[in-house]
């Protein structure tokens, strides 16, 4: 009977090893946003696989997770490569016979072009470093993710893709790509043991988004920034894809969760000091 506990509702041994055991493959797992979630599912019990261009992030990150006590191997690649991702999961399969935990974490908004000034070159750009790898690495994964009876998928995105994006109408319709391919592929293999899940990010602190230096003046703006009133950081990020590739969200799959400080569900409405008070629009109400 559908309405009868099954015997399979994972039971949470350790709440502060939340991924023992588990294999995981993180995309851009060296620095900023994929490199808080890498030390962190080191953390939490995970082997991990890091994807990283950059030789050295990828070996910063290893060491840190050793000298904590964790397990880590980099893999040196680009993951808009095919034959790059095809290497990915050979190593990892061969080492490991399987995977459990899938993070796309790589992507960029850069070089931004308005669209008016956009070509065809900077569309396929675009698209190959924002959803074309998310596709290759998630289909060279999902078959052994099938084999293995199940598996977590977190997908990061934007905010970008979830709201209406002037600097950059290519960037958010990629971001927007993956969030829908997110709960497409969730309803796909939901049956299968598979979740899949996404992440909507936005104001986080990282190498590709300063938001300090050059605004060092202007710390007094985040109070009508973002509804939080603060700057966000990549543990931030990070915890919420432990949620979602940890069994902690074991009925949770289809869904993209804005991790942005309430900029989303702030809509137009900012805090105006002045006033002190929500207002709509631009002026010194
Ligand atoms: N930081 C933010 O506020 C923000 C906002 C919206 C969306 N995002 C999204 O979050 C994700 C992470 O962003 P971030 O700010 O941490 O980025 P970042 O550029 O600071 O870090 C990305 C990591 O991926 C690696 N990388 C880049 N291209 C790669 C490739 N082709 N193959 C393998 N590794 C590659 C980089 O070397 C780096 O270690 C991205 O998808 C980004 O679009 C971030």
């Amino acid at each position: 009977m559908s309405t009868q506990r099954p015997e399979n509702v994972p039971a949470i041994e350790d709440w502060s090893r939340l991924l023992d055991g588990k294999v995981a493959v993180v995309t851009g797992g060296g620095e900023g946003i994929g490199g808080a979630i890498a030390r962190l599912f080191a953390q939490h019990g995970a082997a991990l696989e890091i994807a990283e261009i950059d030789p050295e992030r990828a070996g910063r990150v290893v060491s840190d997770v050793e000298a904590a006590g964790g397990t880590a191997r980099a893999h040196v690649l680009d993951v808009r490569e095919a034959a790059d991702v095809g290497r990915l999961a050979a190593a990892v399969l061969e080492t490991h016979g399987g995977i459990d935990v899938l993070v796309n974490n790589v992507g960029d908004y850069r070089p931004l072009a308005p669209f008016r000034s956009s070509t065809p070159e900077t569309w396929d750009a675009m698209y190959r470093i924002n959803f074309h790898h998310v596709l290759l690495v998630t289909h060279a994964f999902l078959e052994p993710m099938i084999e293995r009876g199940g598996g977590s998928i977190v997908n990061l995105h934007s905010v970008e893709g979830m709201r209406g994006y002037p600097a950059e109408p290519v960037y958010g319709a990629m971001k927007a790509a993956v969030a829908q391919f997110t709960t497409c592929l969730a309803v796909a293999h939901g049956r299968h043991g598979i979740r899949v899940n996404g992440i909507g990010t936005d104001l986080c602190q990282t190498p590709q988004v300063d938001y300090i230096s050059g605004w060092e003046e202007h710390e007094d703006l985040w109070t009508s920034w973002a509804p939080v009133g603060r700057l966000g950081w990549p543990e931030e990020q990070a915890r919420v894809a432990l949620f979602l590739a940890s069994d902690l969200s074991s009925y949770v799959t289809g869904h993209n969760v804005p991790v942005d400080g309430g900029t989303r569900a702030g809509g137009g409405w900012f805090w105006s000091p002045a006033a002190r008070r929500f207002v709509n629009r631009p002026t010194e109400l």
